[in-house]
């Protein structure tokens, strides 16, 4: 006999109560709590059988050899760590439209060469939807398995009998598990449905991809507890308007995070972009006051990219401070510094900090670039347009070693610049030929030297 019960669920974190509450006491969020009724069956039947399992010493444990298996797609495998991972359970994030399904479906294909039992299951599309898009990819003749498909049950009918090899469920938040009365989306819904599939995926080292929404505030749609039960997430990020999408590794318990893939969306799918760097610069203006280069690092790869600033006189009472791919209090202390240390009167102006081509940079090495964008806005001279800027400015304006110095520099380097101004502390790292690399120690001293 099942017995049933009815529970609230905040349906930003995951919290429960027994009773409704105007405000989560988890996660701070108003109106949050819906009611749910989560149906518990007296005793539940096991999934599927597992062995017993006895501790071992560590030593004596058998390591998986060959983990990661690649699927062809070099800047999405970059992200994965190398490849999927037989039993890695892939959550995929982004905001609708992005290109989830699309790099799926890319990577499946592409898979479904080597391999047979290749299965994408779909909530959202029917089979002649997802064929008309696949056409239009050019991956039309394939052996990839489709089906479409909103029940768990259902779905797990189809996993033992195609025994995939890997899985893809797009969208997590339209699957259902009749376990549960709630309706398909909610928090209680996308939990049980992932950790069932999450369990079958472990126990039969099929490897597998969830998609899933992202909300208007940017997390996972649902619970973050998501994030808790799969191995790896991947964000997709992009601005409208620009065709560049990057892919970001957030968590991953098989390889390094911090990684990124970047892609351009075309009209024949997405297409890897090797070169980040060029297509940053591409449309640089040349001899502009408040444009500048950095090299930020992403991962283990360095990445040129523009920023831009424009300084204008305010007429407001509260001077505008806005910026775009770089957080706002970090601009906002980079220009108490220049006001501080330099001596610019910027307390009359509105400052705009954008980075060109809609990148985020996460990382402080672009301080130096961001505070010299302000001020050749401000002086309205431009910098040079062969110079690189690398360094952390520290509240006192002295400018602090970064990680990876060689990197960043190789990559300009190859970009034909022929110019850089780095940290003192960074200067006993070895410098590629023909680059003038000068070593700067505090904001004013490199200011001096660019004007
Ligand atoms: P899609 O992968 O369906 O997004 P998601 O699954 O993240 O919601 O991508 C949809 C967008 O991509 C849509 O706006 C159309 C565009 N697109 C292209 O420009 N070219 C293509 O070849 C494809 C398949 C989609
Ligand atoms: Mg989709």
């Amino acid at each position: 006999m099942a017995r049933s019960k009815t529970i609230f669920a905040c349906q930003n974190c995951g919290a429960q109560s027994p009773k409704w509450l105007g405000r989560c006491p988890e996660c701070s969020q108003w109106n949050t709590y819906v009611e749910e009724v989560a149906e518990i069956e007296a005793k539940r039947a096991p999934l599927f059988e597992v062995p017993i399992s006895t501790p071992k010493p560590l030593a004596e444990i058998a390591g998986e050899e060959g983990k990661h298996i690649p699927t062809g797609i070099a800047e999405f495998d970059r992200t994965l760590g190398g490849g999927y991972v037989p039993g890695g359970v892939t959550l995929l994030g982004g905001d609708p439209g992005i290109g989830k399904s699309t790099i799926i479906m890319q990577a499946l294909a592409r898979l479904s060469g080597t391999s047979d039992s290749i299965l994408y299951i779909s909530g959202e599309e029917s089979a002649a939807q997802i064929k008309l898009r696949a056409e239009r990819m050019d991956i039309g003749g394939n052996k990839l398995l489709v089906v479409t498909e909103n029940c768990l049950e259902r779905i797990l009918e189809h996993v033992r009998k195609c025994k995939p090899t890997v899985l893809a469920i797009d969208s997590i938040q339209t699957m259902y598990t009749n376990d549960i009365t709630s309706a398909p989306g909610t928090v209680s819904q996308v939990r049980e449905s992932a950790a069932k599939l999450v369990t079958v995926c472990k126990s039969s080292a099929i490897a597998a991809f969830l998609i899933g929404h992202v909300t208007k505030d940017g997390s996972i749609a649902g619970p973050k507890v998501l994030e808790h039960m799969v191995d790896t997430v991947l964000y997709f990020e992009g601005e409208r308007g620009h065709p560049y999408r990057i892919l970001r590794t957030m968590k991953n318990r098989f390889g390094s995070t911090n990684e990124i893939g970047v892609f351009e969306m075309t009209g024949k799918g997405l297409v890897e972009v090797t070169n980040p760097s060029g297509l940053f610069l591409a449309e640089r203006p040349h001899a502009t006051p408040g444009s500048v280069v950095v090299t930020t690092l992403e991962g283990s790869r360095p990445v040129l990219l523009e920023i831009q600033a424009l300084v204008a006189g305010s007429g407001l009472a509260n001077p505008r401070r806005t910026s775009i791919g770089i957080e706002t209090q970090r601009t906002s202390l980079l220009v108490a510094v220049l006001e501080k240390v330099v001596g610019v009167k910027l307390y009359d102006q509105d400052i705009f900090v954008n980075v060109a081509g809609g990148m985020r940079i996460t990382e402080p090495a672009s301080d130096l670039g961001v505070i010299s964008a302000i001020h050749s806005s401000f002086l309205n001279r431009p910098v040079d347009g062969k110079a690189v800027l690398i360094g952390e400015v520290g509240l006192g304006g002295e400018i602090r070693a970064v990680m990876g110095i060689e990197a960043r520099l190789k990559e300009a380097h190859k970009m034909g610049f022929t110019r850089a101004v780095v940290p003192k502390g960074n200067m006993k790292s070895p410098t590629p030929p023909k680059m003038e690399v000068v070593g700067c120690s505090n904001v004013e001293e490199c200011l001096k030297l660019l004007s």
